[in-house]
């Protein structure tokens, strides 16, 4: 196993990413909720770059007792990616797909040394 430096802890605002490599190996590197968290970057569909993929906050309906709609909102503080090649959607913080629990981005570990954050590459 081996560390790779992504960068200093500051340079991922919230809701940003960063993305790495090392040998063949891509890495998104996300905030969220303060924490950073990262994914391989690799769909577990068909393998598109999923943590290149468009950033938006979860989209949830609100209904009534009676299944009446009173709209669609962004829930706060959530944040999905979405994978370019096919549109899954995946929950950045838990890394898992929105409508199929089962199907999860592989998780990478991460280290904050003094500020500056690494992953672990195996
Ligand atoms: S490869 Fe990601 S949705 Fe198909």
């Amino acid at each position: 196993m081996k560390e790779l430096f992504v960068c200093n802890e500051g340079d991922i605002a919230e809701g940003g990413r960063k993305v790495v490599a090392e040998d063949g190996v891509e890495i998104g590197v996300f905030r969220v909720g303060g924490a950073i968290v990262a994914w391989r970057n690799h769909c577990p569909h068909q393998g598109g770059p999923v943590c290149q993929g468009r950033t938006m906050k979860r989209v949830e309906e609100r209904l009534t007792d009676s299944k009446q709609s009173l709209g669609i909102h962004y829930v706060e503080g959530s944040l999905n990616v979405v994978c370019p090649w096919h549109g899954y959607e995946f929950d950045v913080r838990t890394g898992r797909h929105v409508g199929h629990d089962a199907m999860k981005l592989a998780s990478v570990a991460v280290k904050n040394r003094d500020g500056a954050i690494y992953v672990v590459v195996s």
